[in-house]
């Protein structure tokens, strides 16, 4: 990869990483990453966030096609996440900053993951105004979106918003820009993201939107920290929109059935619930939990608001990746949903009310009663697991105003 100018003397100068198939640890990345970093040439040359650590020669590489290293007098840490600040200890030894800009939580972050010492920090708030020459950059805090740390970089001559994680894609390609992809590659990358790591803030999606609109700030680059970069307006209008939506989360009639087997039978259910809803005239996909991620099943939920989980039983409750699956879900929030739970057992069969009981937790309409089987479903089970797919899909119908 080569730096790639966003704007006269904007560059992009991040890193992109193909390898990488588990991003954070916790949410699959099947199509690689990117950490984007921003250079800005101007009296003050000015680096916006940097990269994860792995990628510190390629961004240094970036930056010394563009200027030498050392001319970087300020640097902005938008968010301390490590994939955008794990950089940051070499490139501070590399550059020596007159400034380094973070958030007052910023600071807290900073301080705690590196030994700071020497470093020239300054703590900027809400709305502070820094000129870097010719241009002007505004910070925004943008707490919980998704960190109390994280904000935004306004640069207000070339109405550039450096959008830190917000509105991100996990996408490694060659591609810069979104008007170099197509928009449905992007909603897919987007979608895995937003429901994977934004989901639980989309209060605060819509809030920073809303205060984005009001403020009146033009926009015609939204540039993320990772992904592709958004340049025209229909991208732009474009991610804004599908942001709107995907924190709206409005009811979407298709399912997933999502199901972990031990020995095939509720494999068998799980195919049944399916068949109930295709019998009602509602798209569903399966996902096994033994060879799916968690992560996979959240992004699935970007187009279904019904979820129905099927689980054998061991040792009296359902089986790991499912209680994984259902405890990952419930920290990211997701709302507007309808489910349903069945399962096979052997001995005693808690599994389908526990499951039950945590889709009620997340406040998942709940039209059937839980479905348990034993071990080896029968033909009246099947039925049973279709009707329940058939209750479900019902609901669901009715949620969206059918
Ligand atoms: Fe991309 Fe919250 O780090």
């Amino acid at each position: 990869m080569r730096p790639v100018e966003v704007k006269k003397d904007i560059y992009w100068v991040g890193a992109v990483d193909y390898d990488i198939r588990n991003f954070h640890h916790y949410s699959r990345s099947p199509e690689g990453s990117t950490y984007n970093a921003y250079l800005v040439k101007d009296k003050k040359n000015v680096l916006f966030d940097t990269v994860n650590a792995h990628e510190f020669d390629e961004l240094v590489k970036h930056i010394s096609e563009i200027i030498d290293p050392e001319s970087i007098d300020y640097i902005v840490c938008n968010h301390l996440e490590q994939d955008h600040s794990g950089a940051l200890p070499r490139i501070v030894r590399l550059c020596k900053p007159e400034k380094i800009f973070c958030s007052p939580m910023g600071l807290k972050s900073m301080t705690n993951i590196y030994d700071t010492t020497g470093w020239p920090i300054e703590v900027v708030k809400d709305g502070d105004r820094i000129e870097i020459g010719k241009r002007h950059v505004t910070f925004l805090e943008t707490r919980m979106l998704h960190w109390p740390d994280s904000m935004v970089s306004y640069i207000e001559e070339d109405r550039v918003l450096i959008s830190n994680d917000a509105f991100g894609q996990n996408i490694a390609c060659p591609q810069r820009f979104a008007d170099e992809c197509t928009h449905e590659q992007l909603l897919t990358a987007m979608k895995g993201y937003y429901y994977n790591i934004v989901l639980p803030y989309s209060a605060n999606v819509l809030k920073t939107i809303a205060r984005v609109t009001e403020m009146g700030l033009a926009i015609d680059v939204i540039a993320p920290d990772h992904g592709v970069i958004f340049r025209t307006p229909e991208d732009v209008a474009f991610v804004l929109n599908s942001y709107k939506d995907f924190a709206a989360q409005k009811p979407m009639k298709r399912a997933v059935v999502v199901y972990e087997s031990m020995w095939g039978g509720t494999a068998k259910m799980a195919s049944a619930v399916a068949d109930g809803f295709e019998a009602a005239d509602v798209p569903c996909t399966l996902i096994n939990l033994q060879t799916c991620h968690c992560s996979d099943v959240m992004t699935a939920m970007a187009d279904a608001s019904a979820v129905v989980f099927g689980s054998a039983t061991r040792n009296n409750m359902p089986m790991a990746n499912m209680m994984a699956c259902l405890a990952n879900m419930k920290g990211l929030r997701p709302l507007n949903r309808v489910g349903g739970a069945f399962g096979t057992y052997g001995w005693s069969g808690e599994a389908p009310k526990m499951i039950a009981q945590a889709l009620a937790d997340m406040k998942f309409d709940l039209p059937a009663e839980p479905l348990k089987c034993y071990f080896n479903p029968g033909a009246d089970d099947l039925a049973a697991c279709r009707r329940l797919g058939e209750d479900v899909a019902a609901a669901l119908k009715a949620k969206c105003g059918e």
